[in-house]
C-alpha cells in the first residue's frame, strides 16, 4: 500500500524550521570534474522522424507528430549502440566523515538542464539540492546526459534516446560502485585532493522528470543498481501524456543562437523563451522571477529521438522485480506538465506498485505551490527535507 502525504499538513510544515545547528555544523562540499568514458551497449530505434533544422521544420515537426491520428512506427528498424560515450560528471562529497558518507546519490536530471538541475546557484541555501544533500552527509553524483551540457552531442535521432541514456546510466553507476569512477575518467578540474574514488555501501537514484523515465526502467533491467530511489517530477495519474509537445514551443538552435549553440546541429531543438518555461515547469505563487531569469540562461537543447524513444517505454507492462529499497514518487502539486496543471488526489499508486512491485515502500509526495520544476520553487526546501528525510527513514 502507498501513501500520498495529505496536503492538509503542508501549512504547518511550510513553517517548521527546516534544519537545526549553526551552519557551521554542516559539512561543506569538495568536488572534482571528470571526464568519463562510459561502454555502452543498447539497442535504438530509427524512428524516421520529420527533420529539425530550422523554426519552420521544428513546428512542422511538433504538428506532425501531434496530429490526432499521429502513430509511432510500430516496427521501426533497430540502431544497434556498441561504442563508448564521452559523459562530464561532478562528484561531491561532504568535508567530514558521517553516517551517510558512503551512501552515493547519483542524479539524472530532466529534458531541458543539465546537471545545473540539481545545483542551482542563486541563493544556494535555498535552491540547491546538491548543498542540500551534502548538509545531510550525502555524497553526489551528477551528470549531463548526452546531447547537453559538457558531455557528447552526439546523432540527436538515431544515438540520442532512452535505451542509450539507460545504459549510459548503468555504466556510470557500475563505474561508481567498484570504486572505479575517478579512476577511469580524465580528471578535468585538480580541485580537492580529499575527492577519492571509494566504493559506496548504498546507491540512490536521484531522477527529475526525463531523468525519473530513465531510472525506472534501470532499476527494471539492473535491480542491483539502486538500494533506494527518488523519482521527482514522475507522478503517474490519470492525465500523463496529456501535456504532450503541442504545449511546447520549440525552437531550432541555431534560429535562436547559431554562436551559442554552435556544437549541436539538425535535430536539436530547445524551448523558445520564458514564456513556454513558466508554463512547462513554473506555478504561481511559488516562483519568484530571479529564478525563471536563471532557468532561461542555464537552459539546455533537446534531442528529437528522445521523443519518440521515450513515448515508446512501455512503462505500465515493466516490473522492476529485483529492486527491493524504498522509491519515493514526488511531483509539485501544481504541475502542469504531468498533471495538468493539479496533481492533488491524482495519484495512481497502482501503477507505481505494478512497477516497483517488491520495493520495500513506496511513498508518493506532493511538494505544495510547486510546478514541474520543483527544484525552481520557493518551497524547494520543503522538499529537500522531505525527499532526504524520507531516505533517512527508510535506512538510507
Ligand atoms: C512508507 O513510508 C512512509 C514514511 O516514509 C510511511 O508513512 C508509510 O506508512 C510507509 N508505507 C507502508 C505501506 O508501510
Ligand atoms: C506525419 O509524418 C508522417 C511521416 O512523414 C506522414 O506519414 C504523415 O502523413 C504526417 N502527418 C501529417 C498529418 O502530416
Ligand atoms: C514536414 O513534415 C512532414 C511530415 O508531416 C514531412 O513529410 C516533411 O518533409 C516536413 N517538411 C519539412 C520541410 O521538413
Ligand atoms: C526562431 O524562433 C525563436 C523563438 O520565437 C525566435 O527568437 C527566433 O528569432 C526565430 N529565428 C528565426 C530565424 O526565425
Ligand atoms: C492506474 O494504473 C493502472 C496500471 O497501469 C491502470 O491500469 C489504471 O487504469 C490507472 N488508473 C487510472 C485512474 O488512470
Amino acid at each position: 500500500m502507498s501513501n500520498l502525504l495529505n496536503l492538509v499538513s503542508f501549512g504547518a510544515l511550510a513553517l517548521a524550521p527546516i534544519a537545526a545547528g549553526a551552519p557551521s555544523d554542516y559539512p561543506t562540499k569538495q568536488c572534482v570534474q571528470l571526464e568519463v568514458t562510459v561502454p555502452v551497449v543498447a539497442t535504438n530505434h530509427h524512428f524516421g522522424q520529420p527533420p529539425i533544422d530550422s523554426n519552420i521544420t521544428a513546428i512542422n515537426w511538433t504538428v506532425n507528430t501531434t496530429t490526432w491520428n499521429y502513430k509511432l512506427p510500430s516496427n521501426p528498424p533497430i540502431v544497434p549502440i556498441d561504442r563508448t560515450f564521452k559523459v562530464h560528471a561532478q562528484l561531491c562529497v561532504p568535508s567530514t566523515k558521517n553516517a551517510k558518507s558512503n551512501i552515493l546519490q547519483i542524479a539524472t536530471q530532466g529534458r531541458g538542464f543539465d546537471k545545473r538541475y540539481f545545483d542551482i546557484r542563486v541563493q544556494p541555501e535555498t535552491y540547491s539540492y546538491l548543498d542540500a544533500a551534502i548538509k545531510r552527509g550525502y555524497p553526489v553524483l551528477t551528470y549531463d546526459r548526452i546531447g547537453l551540457g559538457e558531455s557528447e552531442k552526439p546523432d540527436p535521432y538515431d544515438v540520442v534516446q532512452l535505451p542509450a541514456e539507460v545504459e549510459i546510466l548503468a555504466g556510470l553507476t557500475k563505474l561508481a560502485k567498484a570504486g572505479k569512477l575517478i579512476s577511469s575518467s580524465k580528471v578535468l578540474s585538480n580541485s580537492s585532493p580529499a575527492v577519492k574514488d571509494f566504493v559506496p555501501s548504498k546507491i540512490v537514484q536521484v531522477g527529475h522528470s526525463y531523468g525519473s523515465f530513465i531510472i525506472a526502467p534501470m532499476i527494471v533491467k539492473y535491480g542491483s543498481l539502486a538500494d533506494g530511489a527518488l523519482l521527482t517530477g514522475f507522478f503517474p495519474n490519470p492525465r500523463l501524456g496529456t501535456v504532450d509537445v503541442s504545449h511546447y514551443d520549440h525552437a531550432y538552435v541555431h534560429d535562436i543562437d547559431p554562436v551559442r549553440w554552435a556544437a549541436y546541429g539538425p535535430g536539436y531543438f530547445i524551448l523558445a523563451n520564458t514564456l513556454v518555461l513558466q508554463k512547462l515547469f513554473l506555478h504561481k505563487p511559488g516562483f519568484e522571477p530571479a529564478l525563471l531569469t536563471y532557468m532561461s540562461e542555464i537552459l539546455q537543447p533537446e534531442a528529437v529521438g528522445e521523443y519518440p524513444s521515450g513515448d515508446s517505454l512501455p512503462l505500465p507492462d515493466l516490473h522492476a522485480t529485483e529492486f527491493t529499497g524504498p522509491v519515493q514518487i514526488s511531483a509539485g502539486a501544481f504541475d502542469f506538465a504531468n498533471c495538468k496543471g493539479d496533481c492533488r488526489g491524482q495519484y495512481n499508486a497502482t501503477f507505481v506498485e505494478n512497477l516497483f512491485p517488491k520495493a520495500s515502500n513506496i511513498t508518493g509526495y506532493l511538494q505544495p505551490d510547486a510546478g514541474h520544476a520543483m527544484h525552481f520553487s520557493t518551497t524547494a526546501p520543503i522538499g529537500y527535507k522531505a525527499q532526504l528525510d524520507y531516505l533517512n527513514d527508510h535506512g538510507l
